[in-house]
């Protein structure tokens, strides 16, 4: 075996017993998240905590550490080996990556961070049912002050919140997303005047829908999208998710609504976008971390053009509305198809992220970035969280959150220490119009087909530009290879004005 070989399996093997690991952590994950019995919980957090511990000591051993330097210099992040393939160099690149993200947190830092937001969890549920911001303002106080010793620790060039945004997706700067999300941020709010001013009654959708029966049309939709109940499977939360234990094991979970079947639905084929993405990395490769998603923003970017710009449009609709009203037919008999198409692109300012419609999510998104890069920076402080959170509500929403229940307390996301994470919603938003714009030009008659309930020509497309290279290419490789342009807001841009200029005249 020459040298090089030996240095490449060397750390392969020590890479694929952390993919294991980790993968068993997910596994803990989606158990807790679906079957798991109520009082099992504080078993589940020291086998959690265990498995976190045991993953990061492999990440950062000195044996891990041996072996990647004699393959790429750790400082410069040249290659030490002659004639390497583009998948090696690509894999060496990650693995680097990783482990100077995790060698530069030291560990007393981490365990410090947990223990903070250990702690910021119950406190800011607490402080969301009892809408009193003032009592997380500590805790937020604490996660923002250690984010920003983060940052310092992790090294930045410009901004500190790039060095978070670089956690979650590679090479994305406040440079680049500040310009983006303001050109986008006027579009959008200039889109919802116009869409206000020709304001549109709701379709009702009534009835009772039982678990069962959009269970069973979850099933059918996913077998539809490709997906066999032999590597994959569909089950409940109270947040839908999709673990990707392995390749041919994919868990996606939904959420039942029980006054209409459309939450689930778009949580399905939301979750699925993820899923195909992840079943179809290259395998290969698996233990590496070539055999795993882009970024998050790239991640996201599969789900939403699923659940949007597919499950939102009219030729989905034609395809899928008959089925539900098969399985439904005493609630839905009486709505008609364009009525159903409708409601489910009902547009209307409203306090909450997660029930945002398509124009408005993204306004929801730049509001949370524009207030965490004002944080990092120190520019804004804690205790003027709420009151600029309500004025930036009213700019570009216009409307005012009723309290902070469902304003600045209403997401998770801070208590759980992920400043820097919000902007990969958006990322996904954009890059999926982008990605869109450039399949429809080589299919043109991609709706009859959907409308049909051919959907696997898509995913075939998904597959070949995107799926396939798991992490060979950087994101923004990524984007420019399968588009022929950086990321850009304009195709989504003009998705949204097509979409919804024919939707309210
Ligand atoms: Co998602």
């Amino acid at each position: 075996m020459s040298k090089k070989q030996d240095s490449f399996s060397k750390i392969q093997n020590l890479s694929k017993n952390i993919t294991l690991l980790s993968s068993i952590y997910m596994l803990l994950e989606w158990d807790l998240e679906t079957y798991m019995p109520e009082e099992a919980i504080d078993a589940r957090s020291d086998q959690m905590e265990l498995l976190a511990t045991l993953i990061h000591k492999q990440k950062t051993a000195p044996a891990f550490k041996k072996a990647l330097s004699n393959l790429i210099d750790l400082s410069t992040g040249s290659m030490v080996q002659e004639n390497t393939s583009l998948t090696e160099q690509a894999a060496a690149r990650e693995w680097r990556r990783e482990y100077l993200q995790e060698a530069k947190l030291p560990s007393s830092f981490v365990k410090q961070f947990a223990k903070i937001t250990a702690k910021a969890l119950p406190a800011w549920a607490d402080s969301k049912k009892n809408a009193n911001f003032a009592s997380f303002a500590p805790h937020l106080e604490k996660i923002v002050t250690l984010s920003k010793k983060k940052a310092k620790l992790l090294g930045f060039e410009e901004h500190p919140y790039d060095a978070l945004l670089d956690l979650y997706e590679p090479g994305l700067t406040v440079k680049t997303l500040t310009p983006l999300f303001a050109e986008l941020k006027v579009f959008l709010i200039e889109l919802l005047k116009e869409i206000q001013k020709n304001k549109k009654p709701i379709p009702l959708i009534k009835g009772l829908f039982s678990q069962e029966k959009q269970m069973q049309v979850g099933a059918t939709l996913l077998k539809v999208m490709g997906f066999c109940t032999k590597a994959s499977r569909l089950d409940i939360s109270s947040h839908p998710f999709c673990t990707a234990v392995h390749p041919k094991d994919t868990r996606m979970t939904t959420r039942i609504d029980f006054n209409s079947p459309i939450s689930s639905l778009s949580s399905v084929i939301h979750e699925a976008g993820h899923g195909l993405y992840h079943r179809n990395l290259p395998i290969e490769h698996y233990g590496t971390p070539l055999c795993e998603a882009a970024s998050y923003g790239v991640d996201e970017s599969q789900s939403r053009l699923w659940e949007t710009i597919i499950g939102k449009s009219p030729a989905f609709c034609k395809f899928i509305y008959p089925k539900l009203q098969e399985v439904f037919p005493e609630n839905l008999s009486n709505l008609s198809l364009e009525e159903y198409y409708q409601a489910l692109n009902h547009v209307e300012a409203s306090e909450i992220r997660v029930e945002a419609d398509e124009v408005t999510y993204s306004l929801h998104i730049i509001l949370r970035f524009e207030i965490e890069k004002a944080l990092m920076e120190g520019s804004l402080s804690i205790k003027d969280v709420p009151k600029v959170w309500n004025q930036k509500m009213q700019e570009s929403l216009g409307i005012t959150p009723s309290s902070d229940k469902t304003g600045c307390l209403q997401d998770i996301h801070w208590a759980m220490g992920g400043i820097g994470y919000f902007p990969t919603y958006a990322l996904g938003n954009l890059l999926a119009a982008q990605l869109f714009s450039t399949f429809e030009k080589s299919h043109l008659d991609w709706e009859e087909k959907i409308a049909n309930g051919n959907l696997l020509f898509l995913e075939e497309w998904l597959k070949e530009n995107i799926h396939k290279h798991g992490k060979i290419y950087t994101p923004s490789e990524l984007i420019t290879k399968a588009t022929g342009k950086p990321l850009s807001a304009k195709p989504y841009m003009h998705y949204l004005k097509t979409k919804y200029s024919k939707l309210y005249s």
